[in-house]
């Protein structure tokens, strides 16, 4: 059974591109080890991640976020079983955005999705389409 878990939060910091770097470096071995794919979008000081994968492997990986110190007041918007993924293919399955190229690339992507009727995803969808597009 394959699962995700989308949530938001809050930086504890501004993060520099070296922070960002080194997270996305970490998180990207871990949930390739894990075979975890999904997004991190790091906007306004405000984290979006999706996260999907094997049951056990999404949750152990979200305890393990969860109890980071670099972000504080996690709220989980999704918790659910899925059918399939929604970013495999999107950059090897997982990335980071932080700037506008990528928030373009990003929506680009999802514009494609809808068009693909991936109806199961719409919901993700429209969460992280509000989290890039507001101000
Ligand atoms: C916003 C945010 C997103 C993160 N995303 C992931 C992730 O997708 N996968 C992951 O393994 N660790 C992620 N981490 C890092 C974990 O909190 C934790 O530091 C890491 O998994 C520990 O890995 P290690 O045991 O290999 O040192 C994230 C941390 C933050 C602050």
């Amino acid at each position: 059974m394959i699962k995700t878990i989308c949530y938001i939060s809050d930086s504890t910091k501004p993060e520099t591109l070296a922070d960002l770097e080194a997270l996305y470096l970490q998180a990207k071995a871990n949930n390739h080890k894990y075979n975890i794919t999904g997004i991190l979008i790091y906007k306004n000081q405000n984290f979006l991640q999706v996260l999907e994968g094997e049951e056990n492997a999404v949750n152990q990986t979200y305890i393990r976020i969860s109890k980071d110190i670099r972000h504080k007041n996690i709220f989980e918007i999704i918790n659910t079983n899925i059918e399939e993924r929604i970013f495999q293919d999107y950059n090897f399955g997982f990335t980071i955005v932080d700037n506008k190229k990528g928030l373009q690339n990003l929506n680009d992507y999802l514009e494609w999705l809808k068009e693909a009727e991936n109806r199961s995803a719409n919901k993700v969808i429209s969460i992280v389409e509000n989290f890039i597009t507001k101000k």
